[in-house]
C-alpha cells in the first residue's frame, strides 16, 4: 500500500479538481468538431481554465513556491521550491477529440524534480513518484520493461515540430530508427504519457528534441523511480539545457544512443 507524501497529496488534489474542468470540455470539444469554427479558442481557454484552477489549488497548499508554467511563464518566490506545470499535454489530441492527454506536475527542488503527477483524467489513471519512494499507477508500484534487446521493443517519440530549427536532425534520427532496427515506433502525441507509460512498462523507450521543462518534468522522477534512465541523447544528464530527451528501461539505453549519436 503506498503511502503519500504531503506534497504529493497536494498535488494530487489540483490534479483531481483541474480534470473535472478538462473532462466536462472535452465532452464540449467533441460537440465543436462538427461546428463551423471548430474547437480552437474553446481549446485554448480552456487549457488557461485548468491552469489557473491548478495553480490556485497549489498555491493555496503552498503558498510560497514559485512555478513554472506553460501559459503563465515563471511566478517568482521561494528559491528553493518550484512547481512546473503543463495544465494539458497532448493539446493536439484534445483538440481533435482524441482521448489521450494528461496533466502534468513536477516538483523541483533545489533543481531537481523530487515529485510528479502526470494524470490521464480519461482513463482516470494517476502516475505518482516521490524521489526515494517508488513510482505509482493509482495505487499500484509499477516498474520499467525489462526487455533488453532493442529488436524486441516498442519505443516512443514526439515532433518534429514544422518550425524547428532541428527537423532535420529529428527527422534523420526517427529514419535510423525505422531503418536499422525494425522496431514498432509510436507517436502517442503526449509527451508526459510517453514518459509515464516507459515509467509503468507499457512501452520500452522514449526520445524526442525540443521539448520543453514542463513536457517531461514530472516524468523524469516517474522513470527515475520505476528503475529507468533518464539522459539527453549522448547519456549525459543535461536533458533540460539541450532540450533532447531519452528516457529507457536503462537495458536498451546504450543501444538507443549509438542510433541516435
Ligand atoms: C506537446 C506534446 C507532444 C510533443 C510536443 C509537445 P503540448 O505538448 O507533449 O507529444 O511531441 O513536442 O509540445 O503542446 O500538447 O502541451
Ligand atoms: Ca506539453
Ligand atoms: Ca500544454
Amino acid at each position: 500500500m503506498k503511502l503519500s507524501s504531503a506534497n504529493i497529496n497536494v498535488m494530487v488534489i489540483a490534479c483531481r479538481k483541474a480534470s473535472k474542468i478538462l473532462i466536462r470540455d472535452f465532452g464540449e470539444v467533441e460537440n465543436l468538431q462538427v461546428s463551423l469554427k471548430g474547437p480552437g479558442d474553446f481549446v485554448s481557454a480552456s487549457d488557461k481554465k485548468v491552469e489557473k484552477t491548478l495553480i490556485d489549488e497549489l498555491q493555496k497548499a503552498r503558498p510560497n513556491y514559485s512555478i513554472l508554467s506553460e501559459e503563465v511563464g515563471e511566478i517568482n518566490n521561494d528559491k528553493d521550491f518550484k512547481w512546473i506545470i503543463d495544465p494539458i499535454d497532448g493539446t493536439a489530441n484534445f483538440l481533435h477529440g482524441i482521448p489521450h492527454f494528461a496533466i502534468s506536475v513536477g516538483l523541483e527542488h533545489n533543481n531537481e524534480i523530487i515529485c510528479g503527477i502526470i494524470y490521464d483524467p480519461i482513463k482516470d489513471e494517476m502516475f505518482s513518484a516521490e524521489k526515494g519512494n517508488g513510482a505509482y499507477l493509482n495505487n499500484q508500484r509499477i516498474r520499467v520493461s525489462s526487455r533488453s534487446k532493442l529488436k524486441d521493443c516498442i519505443i516512443f517519440t514526439g515532433g518534429p515540430r514544422l518550425n524547428s530549427k532541428e527537423r532535420e536532425l529529428a527527422l534523420r534520427e526517427y529514419n535510423n530508427f525505422s531503418s536499422k532496427v525494425l522496431i514498432p515506433i509510436r507517436k502517442l502525441g503526449s509527451a508526459a504519457l510517453d514518459m509515464a507509460y516507459v515509467a509503468a512498462g507499457r512501452c520500452d523507450g522514449f526520445w524526442q528534441r525540443n521539448l520543453n521543462y514542463w513536457d517531461v518534468a514530472a516524468g523524469v522522477v516517474l522513470v527515475k523511480e520505476a528503475g529507468g534512465f533518464v539522459t539527453d541523447f549522448y547519456g549525459e544528464n543535461e536533458y533540460i539545457k539541450n532540450k533532447s530527451i531519452l528516457a529507457t528501461n536503462s537495458k536498451i539505453n546504450n543501444e538507443m544512443i549509438e542510433i541516435l549519436k
